[in-house]
């Protein structure tokens, strides 16, 4: 083959591949679900627990609803209450909400918001609800960005490397080659790369692997 075809089609291949998602907080529709997919939307992240402390009350309907919109993937996100104390409680208050629904993977949103100054103490605060979620059988995931993790845990700290990381950056650009290594990850599993679109009316980031 001639180089240039060989270029060509390694293009075609990472296009082929590069599959377009959302992550919502609010309720989403059947009908709504459906039209993100007509748009190329085709998996989505959940919010399924909030920082005030409870369990989305819109989880277990949105993951219906997302699943009968016919979306190809639906995993769920736990924006962890710091404050409350207890990340074992809150991941376990949020696995038995959604016990028996159709979702994959579980990702633990860390991000500046009521973090404690001391690195040490978040750190133990994510091992633990990490380790939780990976002892009730869930798939754990960790959403981030490099300058979050940096405030909230340190740059290198590795503690919950096992698990894939979805990050932040919003370049609007549905590509990992921006991607600056951190906390143990060598490369992203999902980039979250737009954090304030509206898509059909809905309120999303957009998200890309
Ligand atoms: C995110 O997407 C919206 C439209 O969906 C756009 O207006 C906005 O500029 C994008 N944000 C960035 C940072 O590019």
């Amino acid at each position: 083959m001639k180089p240039q075809s060989v270029i060509i089609l390694a293009l075609a291949v990472i296009a082929v591949n590069a599959t377009l998602g959302t992550d919502v907080s609010t309720a989403v529709s059947t009908s709504e679900w459906s039209c993100l997919k007509s748009n190329s939307r085709v998996f989505t992240i959940i919010r399924g627990y909030q920082s005030v402390g409870r369990v989305d009350p819109n989880v277990v309907q949105n993951i219906k609803n997302a699943r009968a919109g016919g979306q190809a993937d639906v995993d769920v996100y736990i924006f962890p209450c710091v404050n409350c104390g207890n990340p074992a409680g809150q991941a376990e208050a949020l696995v038995s909400a959604i016990k028996g629904q159709n979702y994959g993977m579980i990702w633990i949103d860390v991000e500046v918001y009521q973090w404690s100054s001391s690195l040490t103490s978040n750190q133990a605060f994510i091992t633990t609800m990490a380790n939780t979620l990976r002892n009730l059988g869930q798939h754990v995931g960790i959403y981030t960005s490099y300058y979050n993790w940096q405030s909230i845990v340190g740059l290198s700290w590795s503690g919950v490397s096992w698990a894939p990381l979805w990050y932040a950056h919003y370049d609007n650009n549905p590509s990992f080659s921006d991607f600056q290594a951190f906390g143990g990850w060598k490369s992203p599993a999902m980039k979250q790369y737009n954090g304030s679109s509206t898509i059909c009316g809905v309120g999303v980031d957009l998200d890309w692997y």
